[in-house]
């Protein structure tokens, strides 16, 4: 009788300490792949905001923040090609912006690349086109230095960094793929 009551209550304990197991664990790998990385804080916060992070195992996080840097970069991308050439009826200028979007596209379509590289485990390759991404920004930077009197507009700079940063973080996450 009394271990007829108490059985409910253990398998809910069980069941309890079960799911709880699998929260601490998810935290423990995010914390573990993210100390790995040069921006744990930035490695973090995007990491634990997506709730696919949870079941992910590191390739998933790798994904994960390849998605993320996805995202930025087409932000960027639009930023330029509607926000910030509406700013000016300079042609140079125009044509800076326009080519400086044309970049940050580029570097969302090679964190795509990357996607499937590591969708296909090929993890070297999936390196090679996250360092591709991590460097257009430079190319759009280094265009603003061809022309004589322009400036490099200060929201860029900020954009330039995120992009360049979440890349980092999603190298070492795939450098420490070939470890596990
Ligand atoms: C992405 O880009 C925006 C700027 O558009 C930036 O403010 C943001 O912090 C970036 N980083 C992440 C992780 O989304
Ligand atoms: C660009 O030129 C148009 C037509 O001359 C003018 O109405 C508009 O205010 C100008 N825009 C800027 C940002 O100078």
């Amino acid at each position: 009788m009394a271990s007829n009551t108490l059985f409910p209550f253990l398998l809910i304990l069980l069941l309890l300490a079960q799911a709880h197991g699998v929260v601490k664990a998810d935290t423990l790998l995010i914390q573990k792949t993210c100390k790995n990385t040069n921006y744990y804080k930035l490695c973090y916060s995007s990491l634990k905001s997506d709730p696919r992070s949870r079941k992910a195992d590191p390739k998933g996080l790798a994904a994960i923040m390849i998605g993320i840097g996805m995202t930025n970069a087409t932000a960027t991308s639009s930023f330029l090609s509607s926000e910030l050439i509406a700013t000016t009826n300079d042609t140079v200028l125009r044509r800076v912006f326009k080519e400086c979007a044309d970049k940050y596209k580029y570097a969302g379509d090679a964190l795509q690349d990357s996607l499937q590289d590591l969708a296909n485990d090929l993890y070297d390759y999936a390196y090679l086109h996250i360092t591709a991404a991590a460097d257009y920004p430079n190319a759009c930077h280094n265009a603003f230095k061809r022309y004589r009197g322009l400036v490099y507009p200060p929201q860029l700079a900020p954009r330039e960094d995120a992009l360049k940063h979440i890349c980092d973080v999603a190298l070492a996450i795939v450098d420490s793929l070939n470890s596990f």
